[in-house]
């Protein structure tokens, strides 16, 4: 890529990254607030001020656009870095106190660690681009699919685990899915430690082409699910809001899958 474009490129897909993350992590404050009980105020408060924080972001967010300049996005980008880092610690201090059993929440341990490898990925996400890399790798591409691939796998086990138990279709075809990407990520697990001789593009192409399979159907059940907690025909914990989350980061790895995809064909 040209000097030029590839700058263009960068603060555009960094734009576009901040765009979706700051939302999600704004989400994650919230969910984990609501799963708090009424005397960890302390914790309840972290949160907002996370919520703050990431609101703010999306703020500063629309003063920049695909034309502005390169340093200003480098600037903003270490800014919301730093953002991301500090509500990662959060999330890792949060787990600790549920671990050792030091407070007692609504929010399952699978959660808290899943939320703060969102954290941690937006992140490395940042500090990436200002490192100016922004084209996938083929070694990239795995790694980049085994982190996907075990976020699916985790949305599918809490869907499974919040629904009410007498939902028992809705529970058994979470628990399918659950299955469905557990193999996927041991699958792309193998890929990983065949590394580098599995970086051949036949082999890459396949592996993108099965869990794009899988992904569609999931992240249309998440939106059946999703209209089916909308309008109240369903009983579970799950907060319309987190149903919708779950879709949007479906949709997020279906758009990754198809820029590698993409990136395959140049290749
Ligand atoms: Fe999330
Ligand atoms: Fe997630």
């Amino acid at each position: 890529m040209r000097g030029e474009s590839l700058i263009n490129s960068i603060v555009a897909r960094s734009l576009d990254e901040i765009r979706f993350w700051s939302r999600i992590m704004k989400e994650h404050a919230l969910f984990l607030s609501l799963g708090f009980t009424y005397e960890q105020k302390q914790l309840i408060d972290e949160a907002n001020q996370f919520i703050t924080i990431f609101e703010r972001i999306e703020e500063k967010l629309t003063r920049y656009t695909v034309n502005s300049d390169i340093r200003q996005i480098q600037a903003f980008n270490a800014e919301v870095y730093q953002a991301a880092v500090a509500i990662w610690n959060y999330k890792r201090k949060v787990l600790g106190l549920t671990l050792r059993c030091e407070i007692r929440s609504n929010n399952y341990p699978l959660l808290i660690d899943h939320i703060s490898r969102e954290a941690a990925y937006f992140a490395n996400r940042l500090k990436e681009l200002n490192e100016g890399k922004l084209a996938p790798e083929p070694d990239a591409i795995i790694e980049e699919n085994v982190f996907f691939l075990r976020i699916m796998a985790d949305h599918a086990k809490f869907i499974g685990h919040l629904l009410d138990p007498s939902e028992r279709k809705l529970v058994a075809q979470a628990r399918e899915f659950s299955h469905d990407f557990d193999q996927l990520l041991f699958q792309a697990v193998d890929l990983d430690s065949m590394q580098p001789q599995s970086e051949t593009i036949p082999l890459l192409d396949q592996f993108l082409d099965q869990n794009r399979v899988s992904v569609t159907s999931l992240r249309d059940f998440k939106k059946t699910a999703r209209e089916l907690i909308e309008e109240c025909r369903i009983k579970s914990n799950i907060h319309p809001l987190l149903a919708d989350h779950t879709f949007r980061e479906a949709e997020r790895f279906l758009e990754i899958i198809d820029l590698f995809e993409a990136s395959l064909k140049k290749a």
